[in-house]
């Protein structure tokens, strides 16, 4: 079912300058961009906690630049009349956004609501959430400051009970500041740059990720960490707006049928164990929903019933799933739209990217120094795809991060962690990527990291550094190497340390072989097009390409079947601007795969994994797709179809 971002001219009749709103043209379009409309993003936002009294508050707002000293102050007198149309949420630079406004850093985005007339009881509380607004949001509601949040991928929300009439218009103001990586800032900021170059691209600046708001009672939930294993032992952290308080708490299986019930305090941690349950798995993505009762506050949840470990297979460090060694491999995703760029189109565009990889048999993405929306993971969860995490990256080169800078990038560190971590598809947190933005001189701070990455979270494993400066730490030893692997293998090259054999050995990227391709698929910047040559080995035709996937991938066959090989990172899901090595052109509209070829190629990986130890018998039940082209499906749920 989807509920497709449809122009629904009755919700914003009255508005009467929802007509100024238009798409701006982008360098690229997808087959969604003109799809979107003016209600984006419809869905209910945060699959692991939900309450039915919410109210979406994406769609059109005013935008305009601003001055940096103007975050003090709501601009209560200016009517915005004569400003700018924007879609929220949007990055400002995007065409979806209406301005494709490159290079702001200081702005004012607002609009108007009003509060459900049922929602205004007495000890009800009105909370105002933003799932991401890069990178700093100053919120006022009725000129009044609701509160500042700093971090460009990260929700937050704000009580703003009184600062509401809950019998007329409010008027919502949200300052944003995104310096990206100009003089004298050091942030988490992934691949954005005021100057894209070759990998880096254009910046996303603003609300980029759904904004809206939601009824709660006054003693409520506002934070659950779920996690579950696979002897059905399920581990809670309830934390409330109230004090100690008792939580009913209900596991439910097939057909809606409550198959556990449990009372606790929300105090401290929460232990119970469900008889049996069926495990989550990449091959069998089995979740079981959960309904949590606090007083008058009653939530949904999800999770899925997995453990995450390492350990000696015949004598070889591996990951294991459930107990039992599985090859992950799955593609560098990097989570950029041509028409979007940090937000996709909708959600059917994010998940359809999903859903190819999927069917070509890959269990795994590697979630590329940015975060998405809550959706994508529960997207993960649910078509059982494993998700390496990173963390988005600071600068890279030579620009290290000073004490304020390294403190702030560690304290976001731990809410990418703490906002994640009941995600079942989740199994591998990725600290540094490729030394940017590590500090190499007195001490590794990777070390502590890691460590404290364990104590946050001891139900998954740990890539201190993907790439490059490895200095021991966490539980992989991760090679990059291009375009052929070097995989637990015992040769390796520049930047790259000899195998560990007391971690466990992975690809964590690999492959990037590049096709051009005509114009009208390709990011129409000049600067863009000028660097299609930096690509790492550009093959003349899709013969040539398919070709050097074969070999890459019976390279790295041959490396799990002599070395100790245990997961691979093909780059990339798709082309990013002037990189054109995706599976998938950048507007989504080519797919450069040999279906039949590839699917067999990366069966073989499995297999030969399944060969070192006896346990692994990859993926079951792939959903053949044959030879065919896979757009054709954008109209359809290609999921449903399998
Ligand atoms: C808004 O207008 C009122 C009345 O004209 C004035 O007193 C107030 O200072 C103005 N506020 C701002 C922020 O300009
Ligand atoms: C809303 O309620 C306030 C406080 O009771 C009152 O002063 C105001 O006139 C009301 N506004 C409307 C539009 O009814
Ligand atoms: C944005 O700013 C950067 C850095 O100052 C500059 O190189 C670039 O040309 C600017 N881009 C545009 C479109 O103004
Ligand atoms: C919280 O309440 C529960 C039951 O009501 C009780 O068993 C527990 O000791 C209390 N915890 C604290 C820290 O007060
Ligand atoms: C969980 O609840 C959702 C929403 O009610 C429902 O669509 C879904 O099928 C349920 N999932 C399971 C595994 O029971
Ligand atoms: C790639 O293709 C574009 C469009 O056809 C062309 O302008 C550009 O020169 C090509 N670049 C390379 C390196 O082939
Ligand atoms: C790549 O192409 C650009 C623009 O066409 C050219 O200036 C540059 O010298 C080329 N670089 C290489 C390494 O061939």
């Amino acid at each position: 079912m989807h509920i497709r971002g449809q122009v629904i001219f009755g919700v914003f009749a009255a508005v009467s300058h929802v007509l100024g709103y238009e798409v701006k043209t982008p360098p690229l379009d997808t087959e969604w961009t003109y799809k979107v409309g003016t209600n984006p993003w419809p869905e209910y936002p945060r699959p692991l906690l939900q309450r039915p009294q919410w109210q979406n508050l994406n769609g059109i707002w005013k935008y305009r630049r601003a001055a940096a000293a103007e975050a003090s102050m709501a601009p209560m007198n200016e009517s915005f009349a004569n400003a700018a149309d924007v879609l929220v949420p949007s990055c400002l630079e995007s065409g979806l956004s209406g301005v494709q406004d490159i290079n702001v850093t200081h702005a004012w985005l607002t609009r108007d609501f009003t509060v459900p007339r049922d929602w205004a009881r007495t000890g009800r509380r009105l909370m105002l959430n933003f799932e991401a607004v890069d990178y700093e949001a100053t919120v006022f509601v009725n000129g009044r400051k609701a509160g500042f949040h700093r971090g460009g991928y990260w929700h937050f929300n704000f009580d703003v009970t009184d600062f509401v009439k809950t019998n007329g218009t409010n008027k919502l103001h949200v300052f944003v500041f995104d310096p990206t990586d100009s003089m004298g800032y050091n942030m988490p900021m992934g691949k954005q740059r005021t100057n894209p170059s070759h990998i880096f691209y254009r910046s996303c600046t603003g609300i980029w990720q759904t904004v809206w708001m939601e009824s709660v009672p006054q003693n409520y939930i506002q934070k659950l960490d779920i996690s579950a294993d696979m002897d059905g032992k399920v581990k809670m952290q309830v934390a409330t707006s109230g004090g100690n308080d008792t939580l009913s708490i209900s596991v439910v299986g097939e057909e809606g049928v409550s198959i556990k019930s449990h009372e606790a305090s929300t105090n401290g941690l929460i232990e119970f164990v469900v008889d049996s349950p069926k495990l989550w798995s990449p091959d069998s993505p089995n979740l079981y929903n959960l309904s949590i009762k606090l007083g008058d506050d009653e939530v949904t949840s999800y999770t899925g019933f997995r453990t995450v470990s390492s350990g000696e297979v015949n004598g070889i460090k591996r990951p294991l799933i459930n107990g039992k060694f599985f090859f992950h491999f799955g593609t560098l995703d990097q989570g950029y739209w041509p028409d979007g760029l940090h937000t996709p189109p909708s959600r059917e565009a994010m998940v359809y990217d999903l859903e190819v990889l999927k069917s070509l048999g890959l269990n795994m993405v590697r979630k590329h120094i940015k975060v998405e929306p809550a959706l994508f993971y529960q997207a993960c969860d649910q078509m059982g795809l494993l998700v390496i995490q990173d963390m988005p990256a600071m600068v890279d080169g030579d620009r290290k991060p000073d004490a304020a800078q390294q403190a702030e990038f560690e304290r976001q560190y731990e809410i990418m962690i703490e906002q994640h971590k009941s995600y079942p598809s989740i199994y591998t947190w990725v600290v540094y990527n490729e030394g940017w933005g590590q500090i190499t001189q007195g001490y590794y701070p990777e070390f502590d990291l890691t460590a404290r990455t364990k104590e946050m979270d001891p139900t998954r494993l740990v890539d201190s550094t993907s790439g490059w400066n490895d200095h021991g730490a966490g539980d992989f030893h991760d090679n990059h190497h291009y375009a052929n692997p070097q995989c637990g293998s015992p040769f390796y090259s520049i930047l790259s340390t000899p195998h560990d054999p007391k971690r466990i050995a992975i690809q964590g990227e690999f492959g990037g072989i590049g096709h051009n391709v005509s114009a009208e698929n390709l990011w129409k910047v000049e600067q863009a097009i000028n660097q299609i040559n930096q690509t790492y080995e550009i093959d003349t035709d899709l013969e040539a390409y398919n070709y050097r996937g074969h070999l890459l991938l019976t390279e790295l066959k041959e490396q799990i079947e002599r070395y100790a090989c245990s997961g691979a990172v093909w780059t990339q899901t798709t082309d990013v601007e002037g990189e054109v090595n995706g599976f998938l052109t950048y507007d989504r509209r080519i797919l450069r795969l040999k279906v039949d070829q590839w699917k067999a190629d990366i069966q073989a990986l499995y297999d030969a994994a399944q060969g070192r130890t006896g346990q692994y018998k990859g993926q079951k039940g792939l959903h053949g797709l044959g030879d065919i082209c896979l757009f054709i499906y954008y109209e359809h749920d290609v999921y449903d179809q399998f």
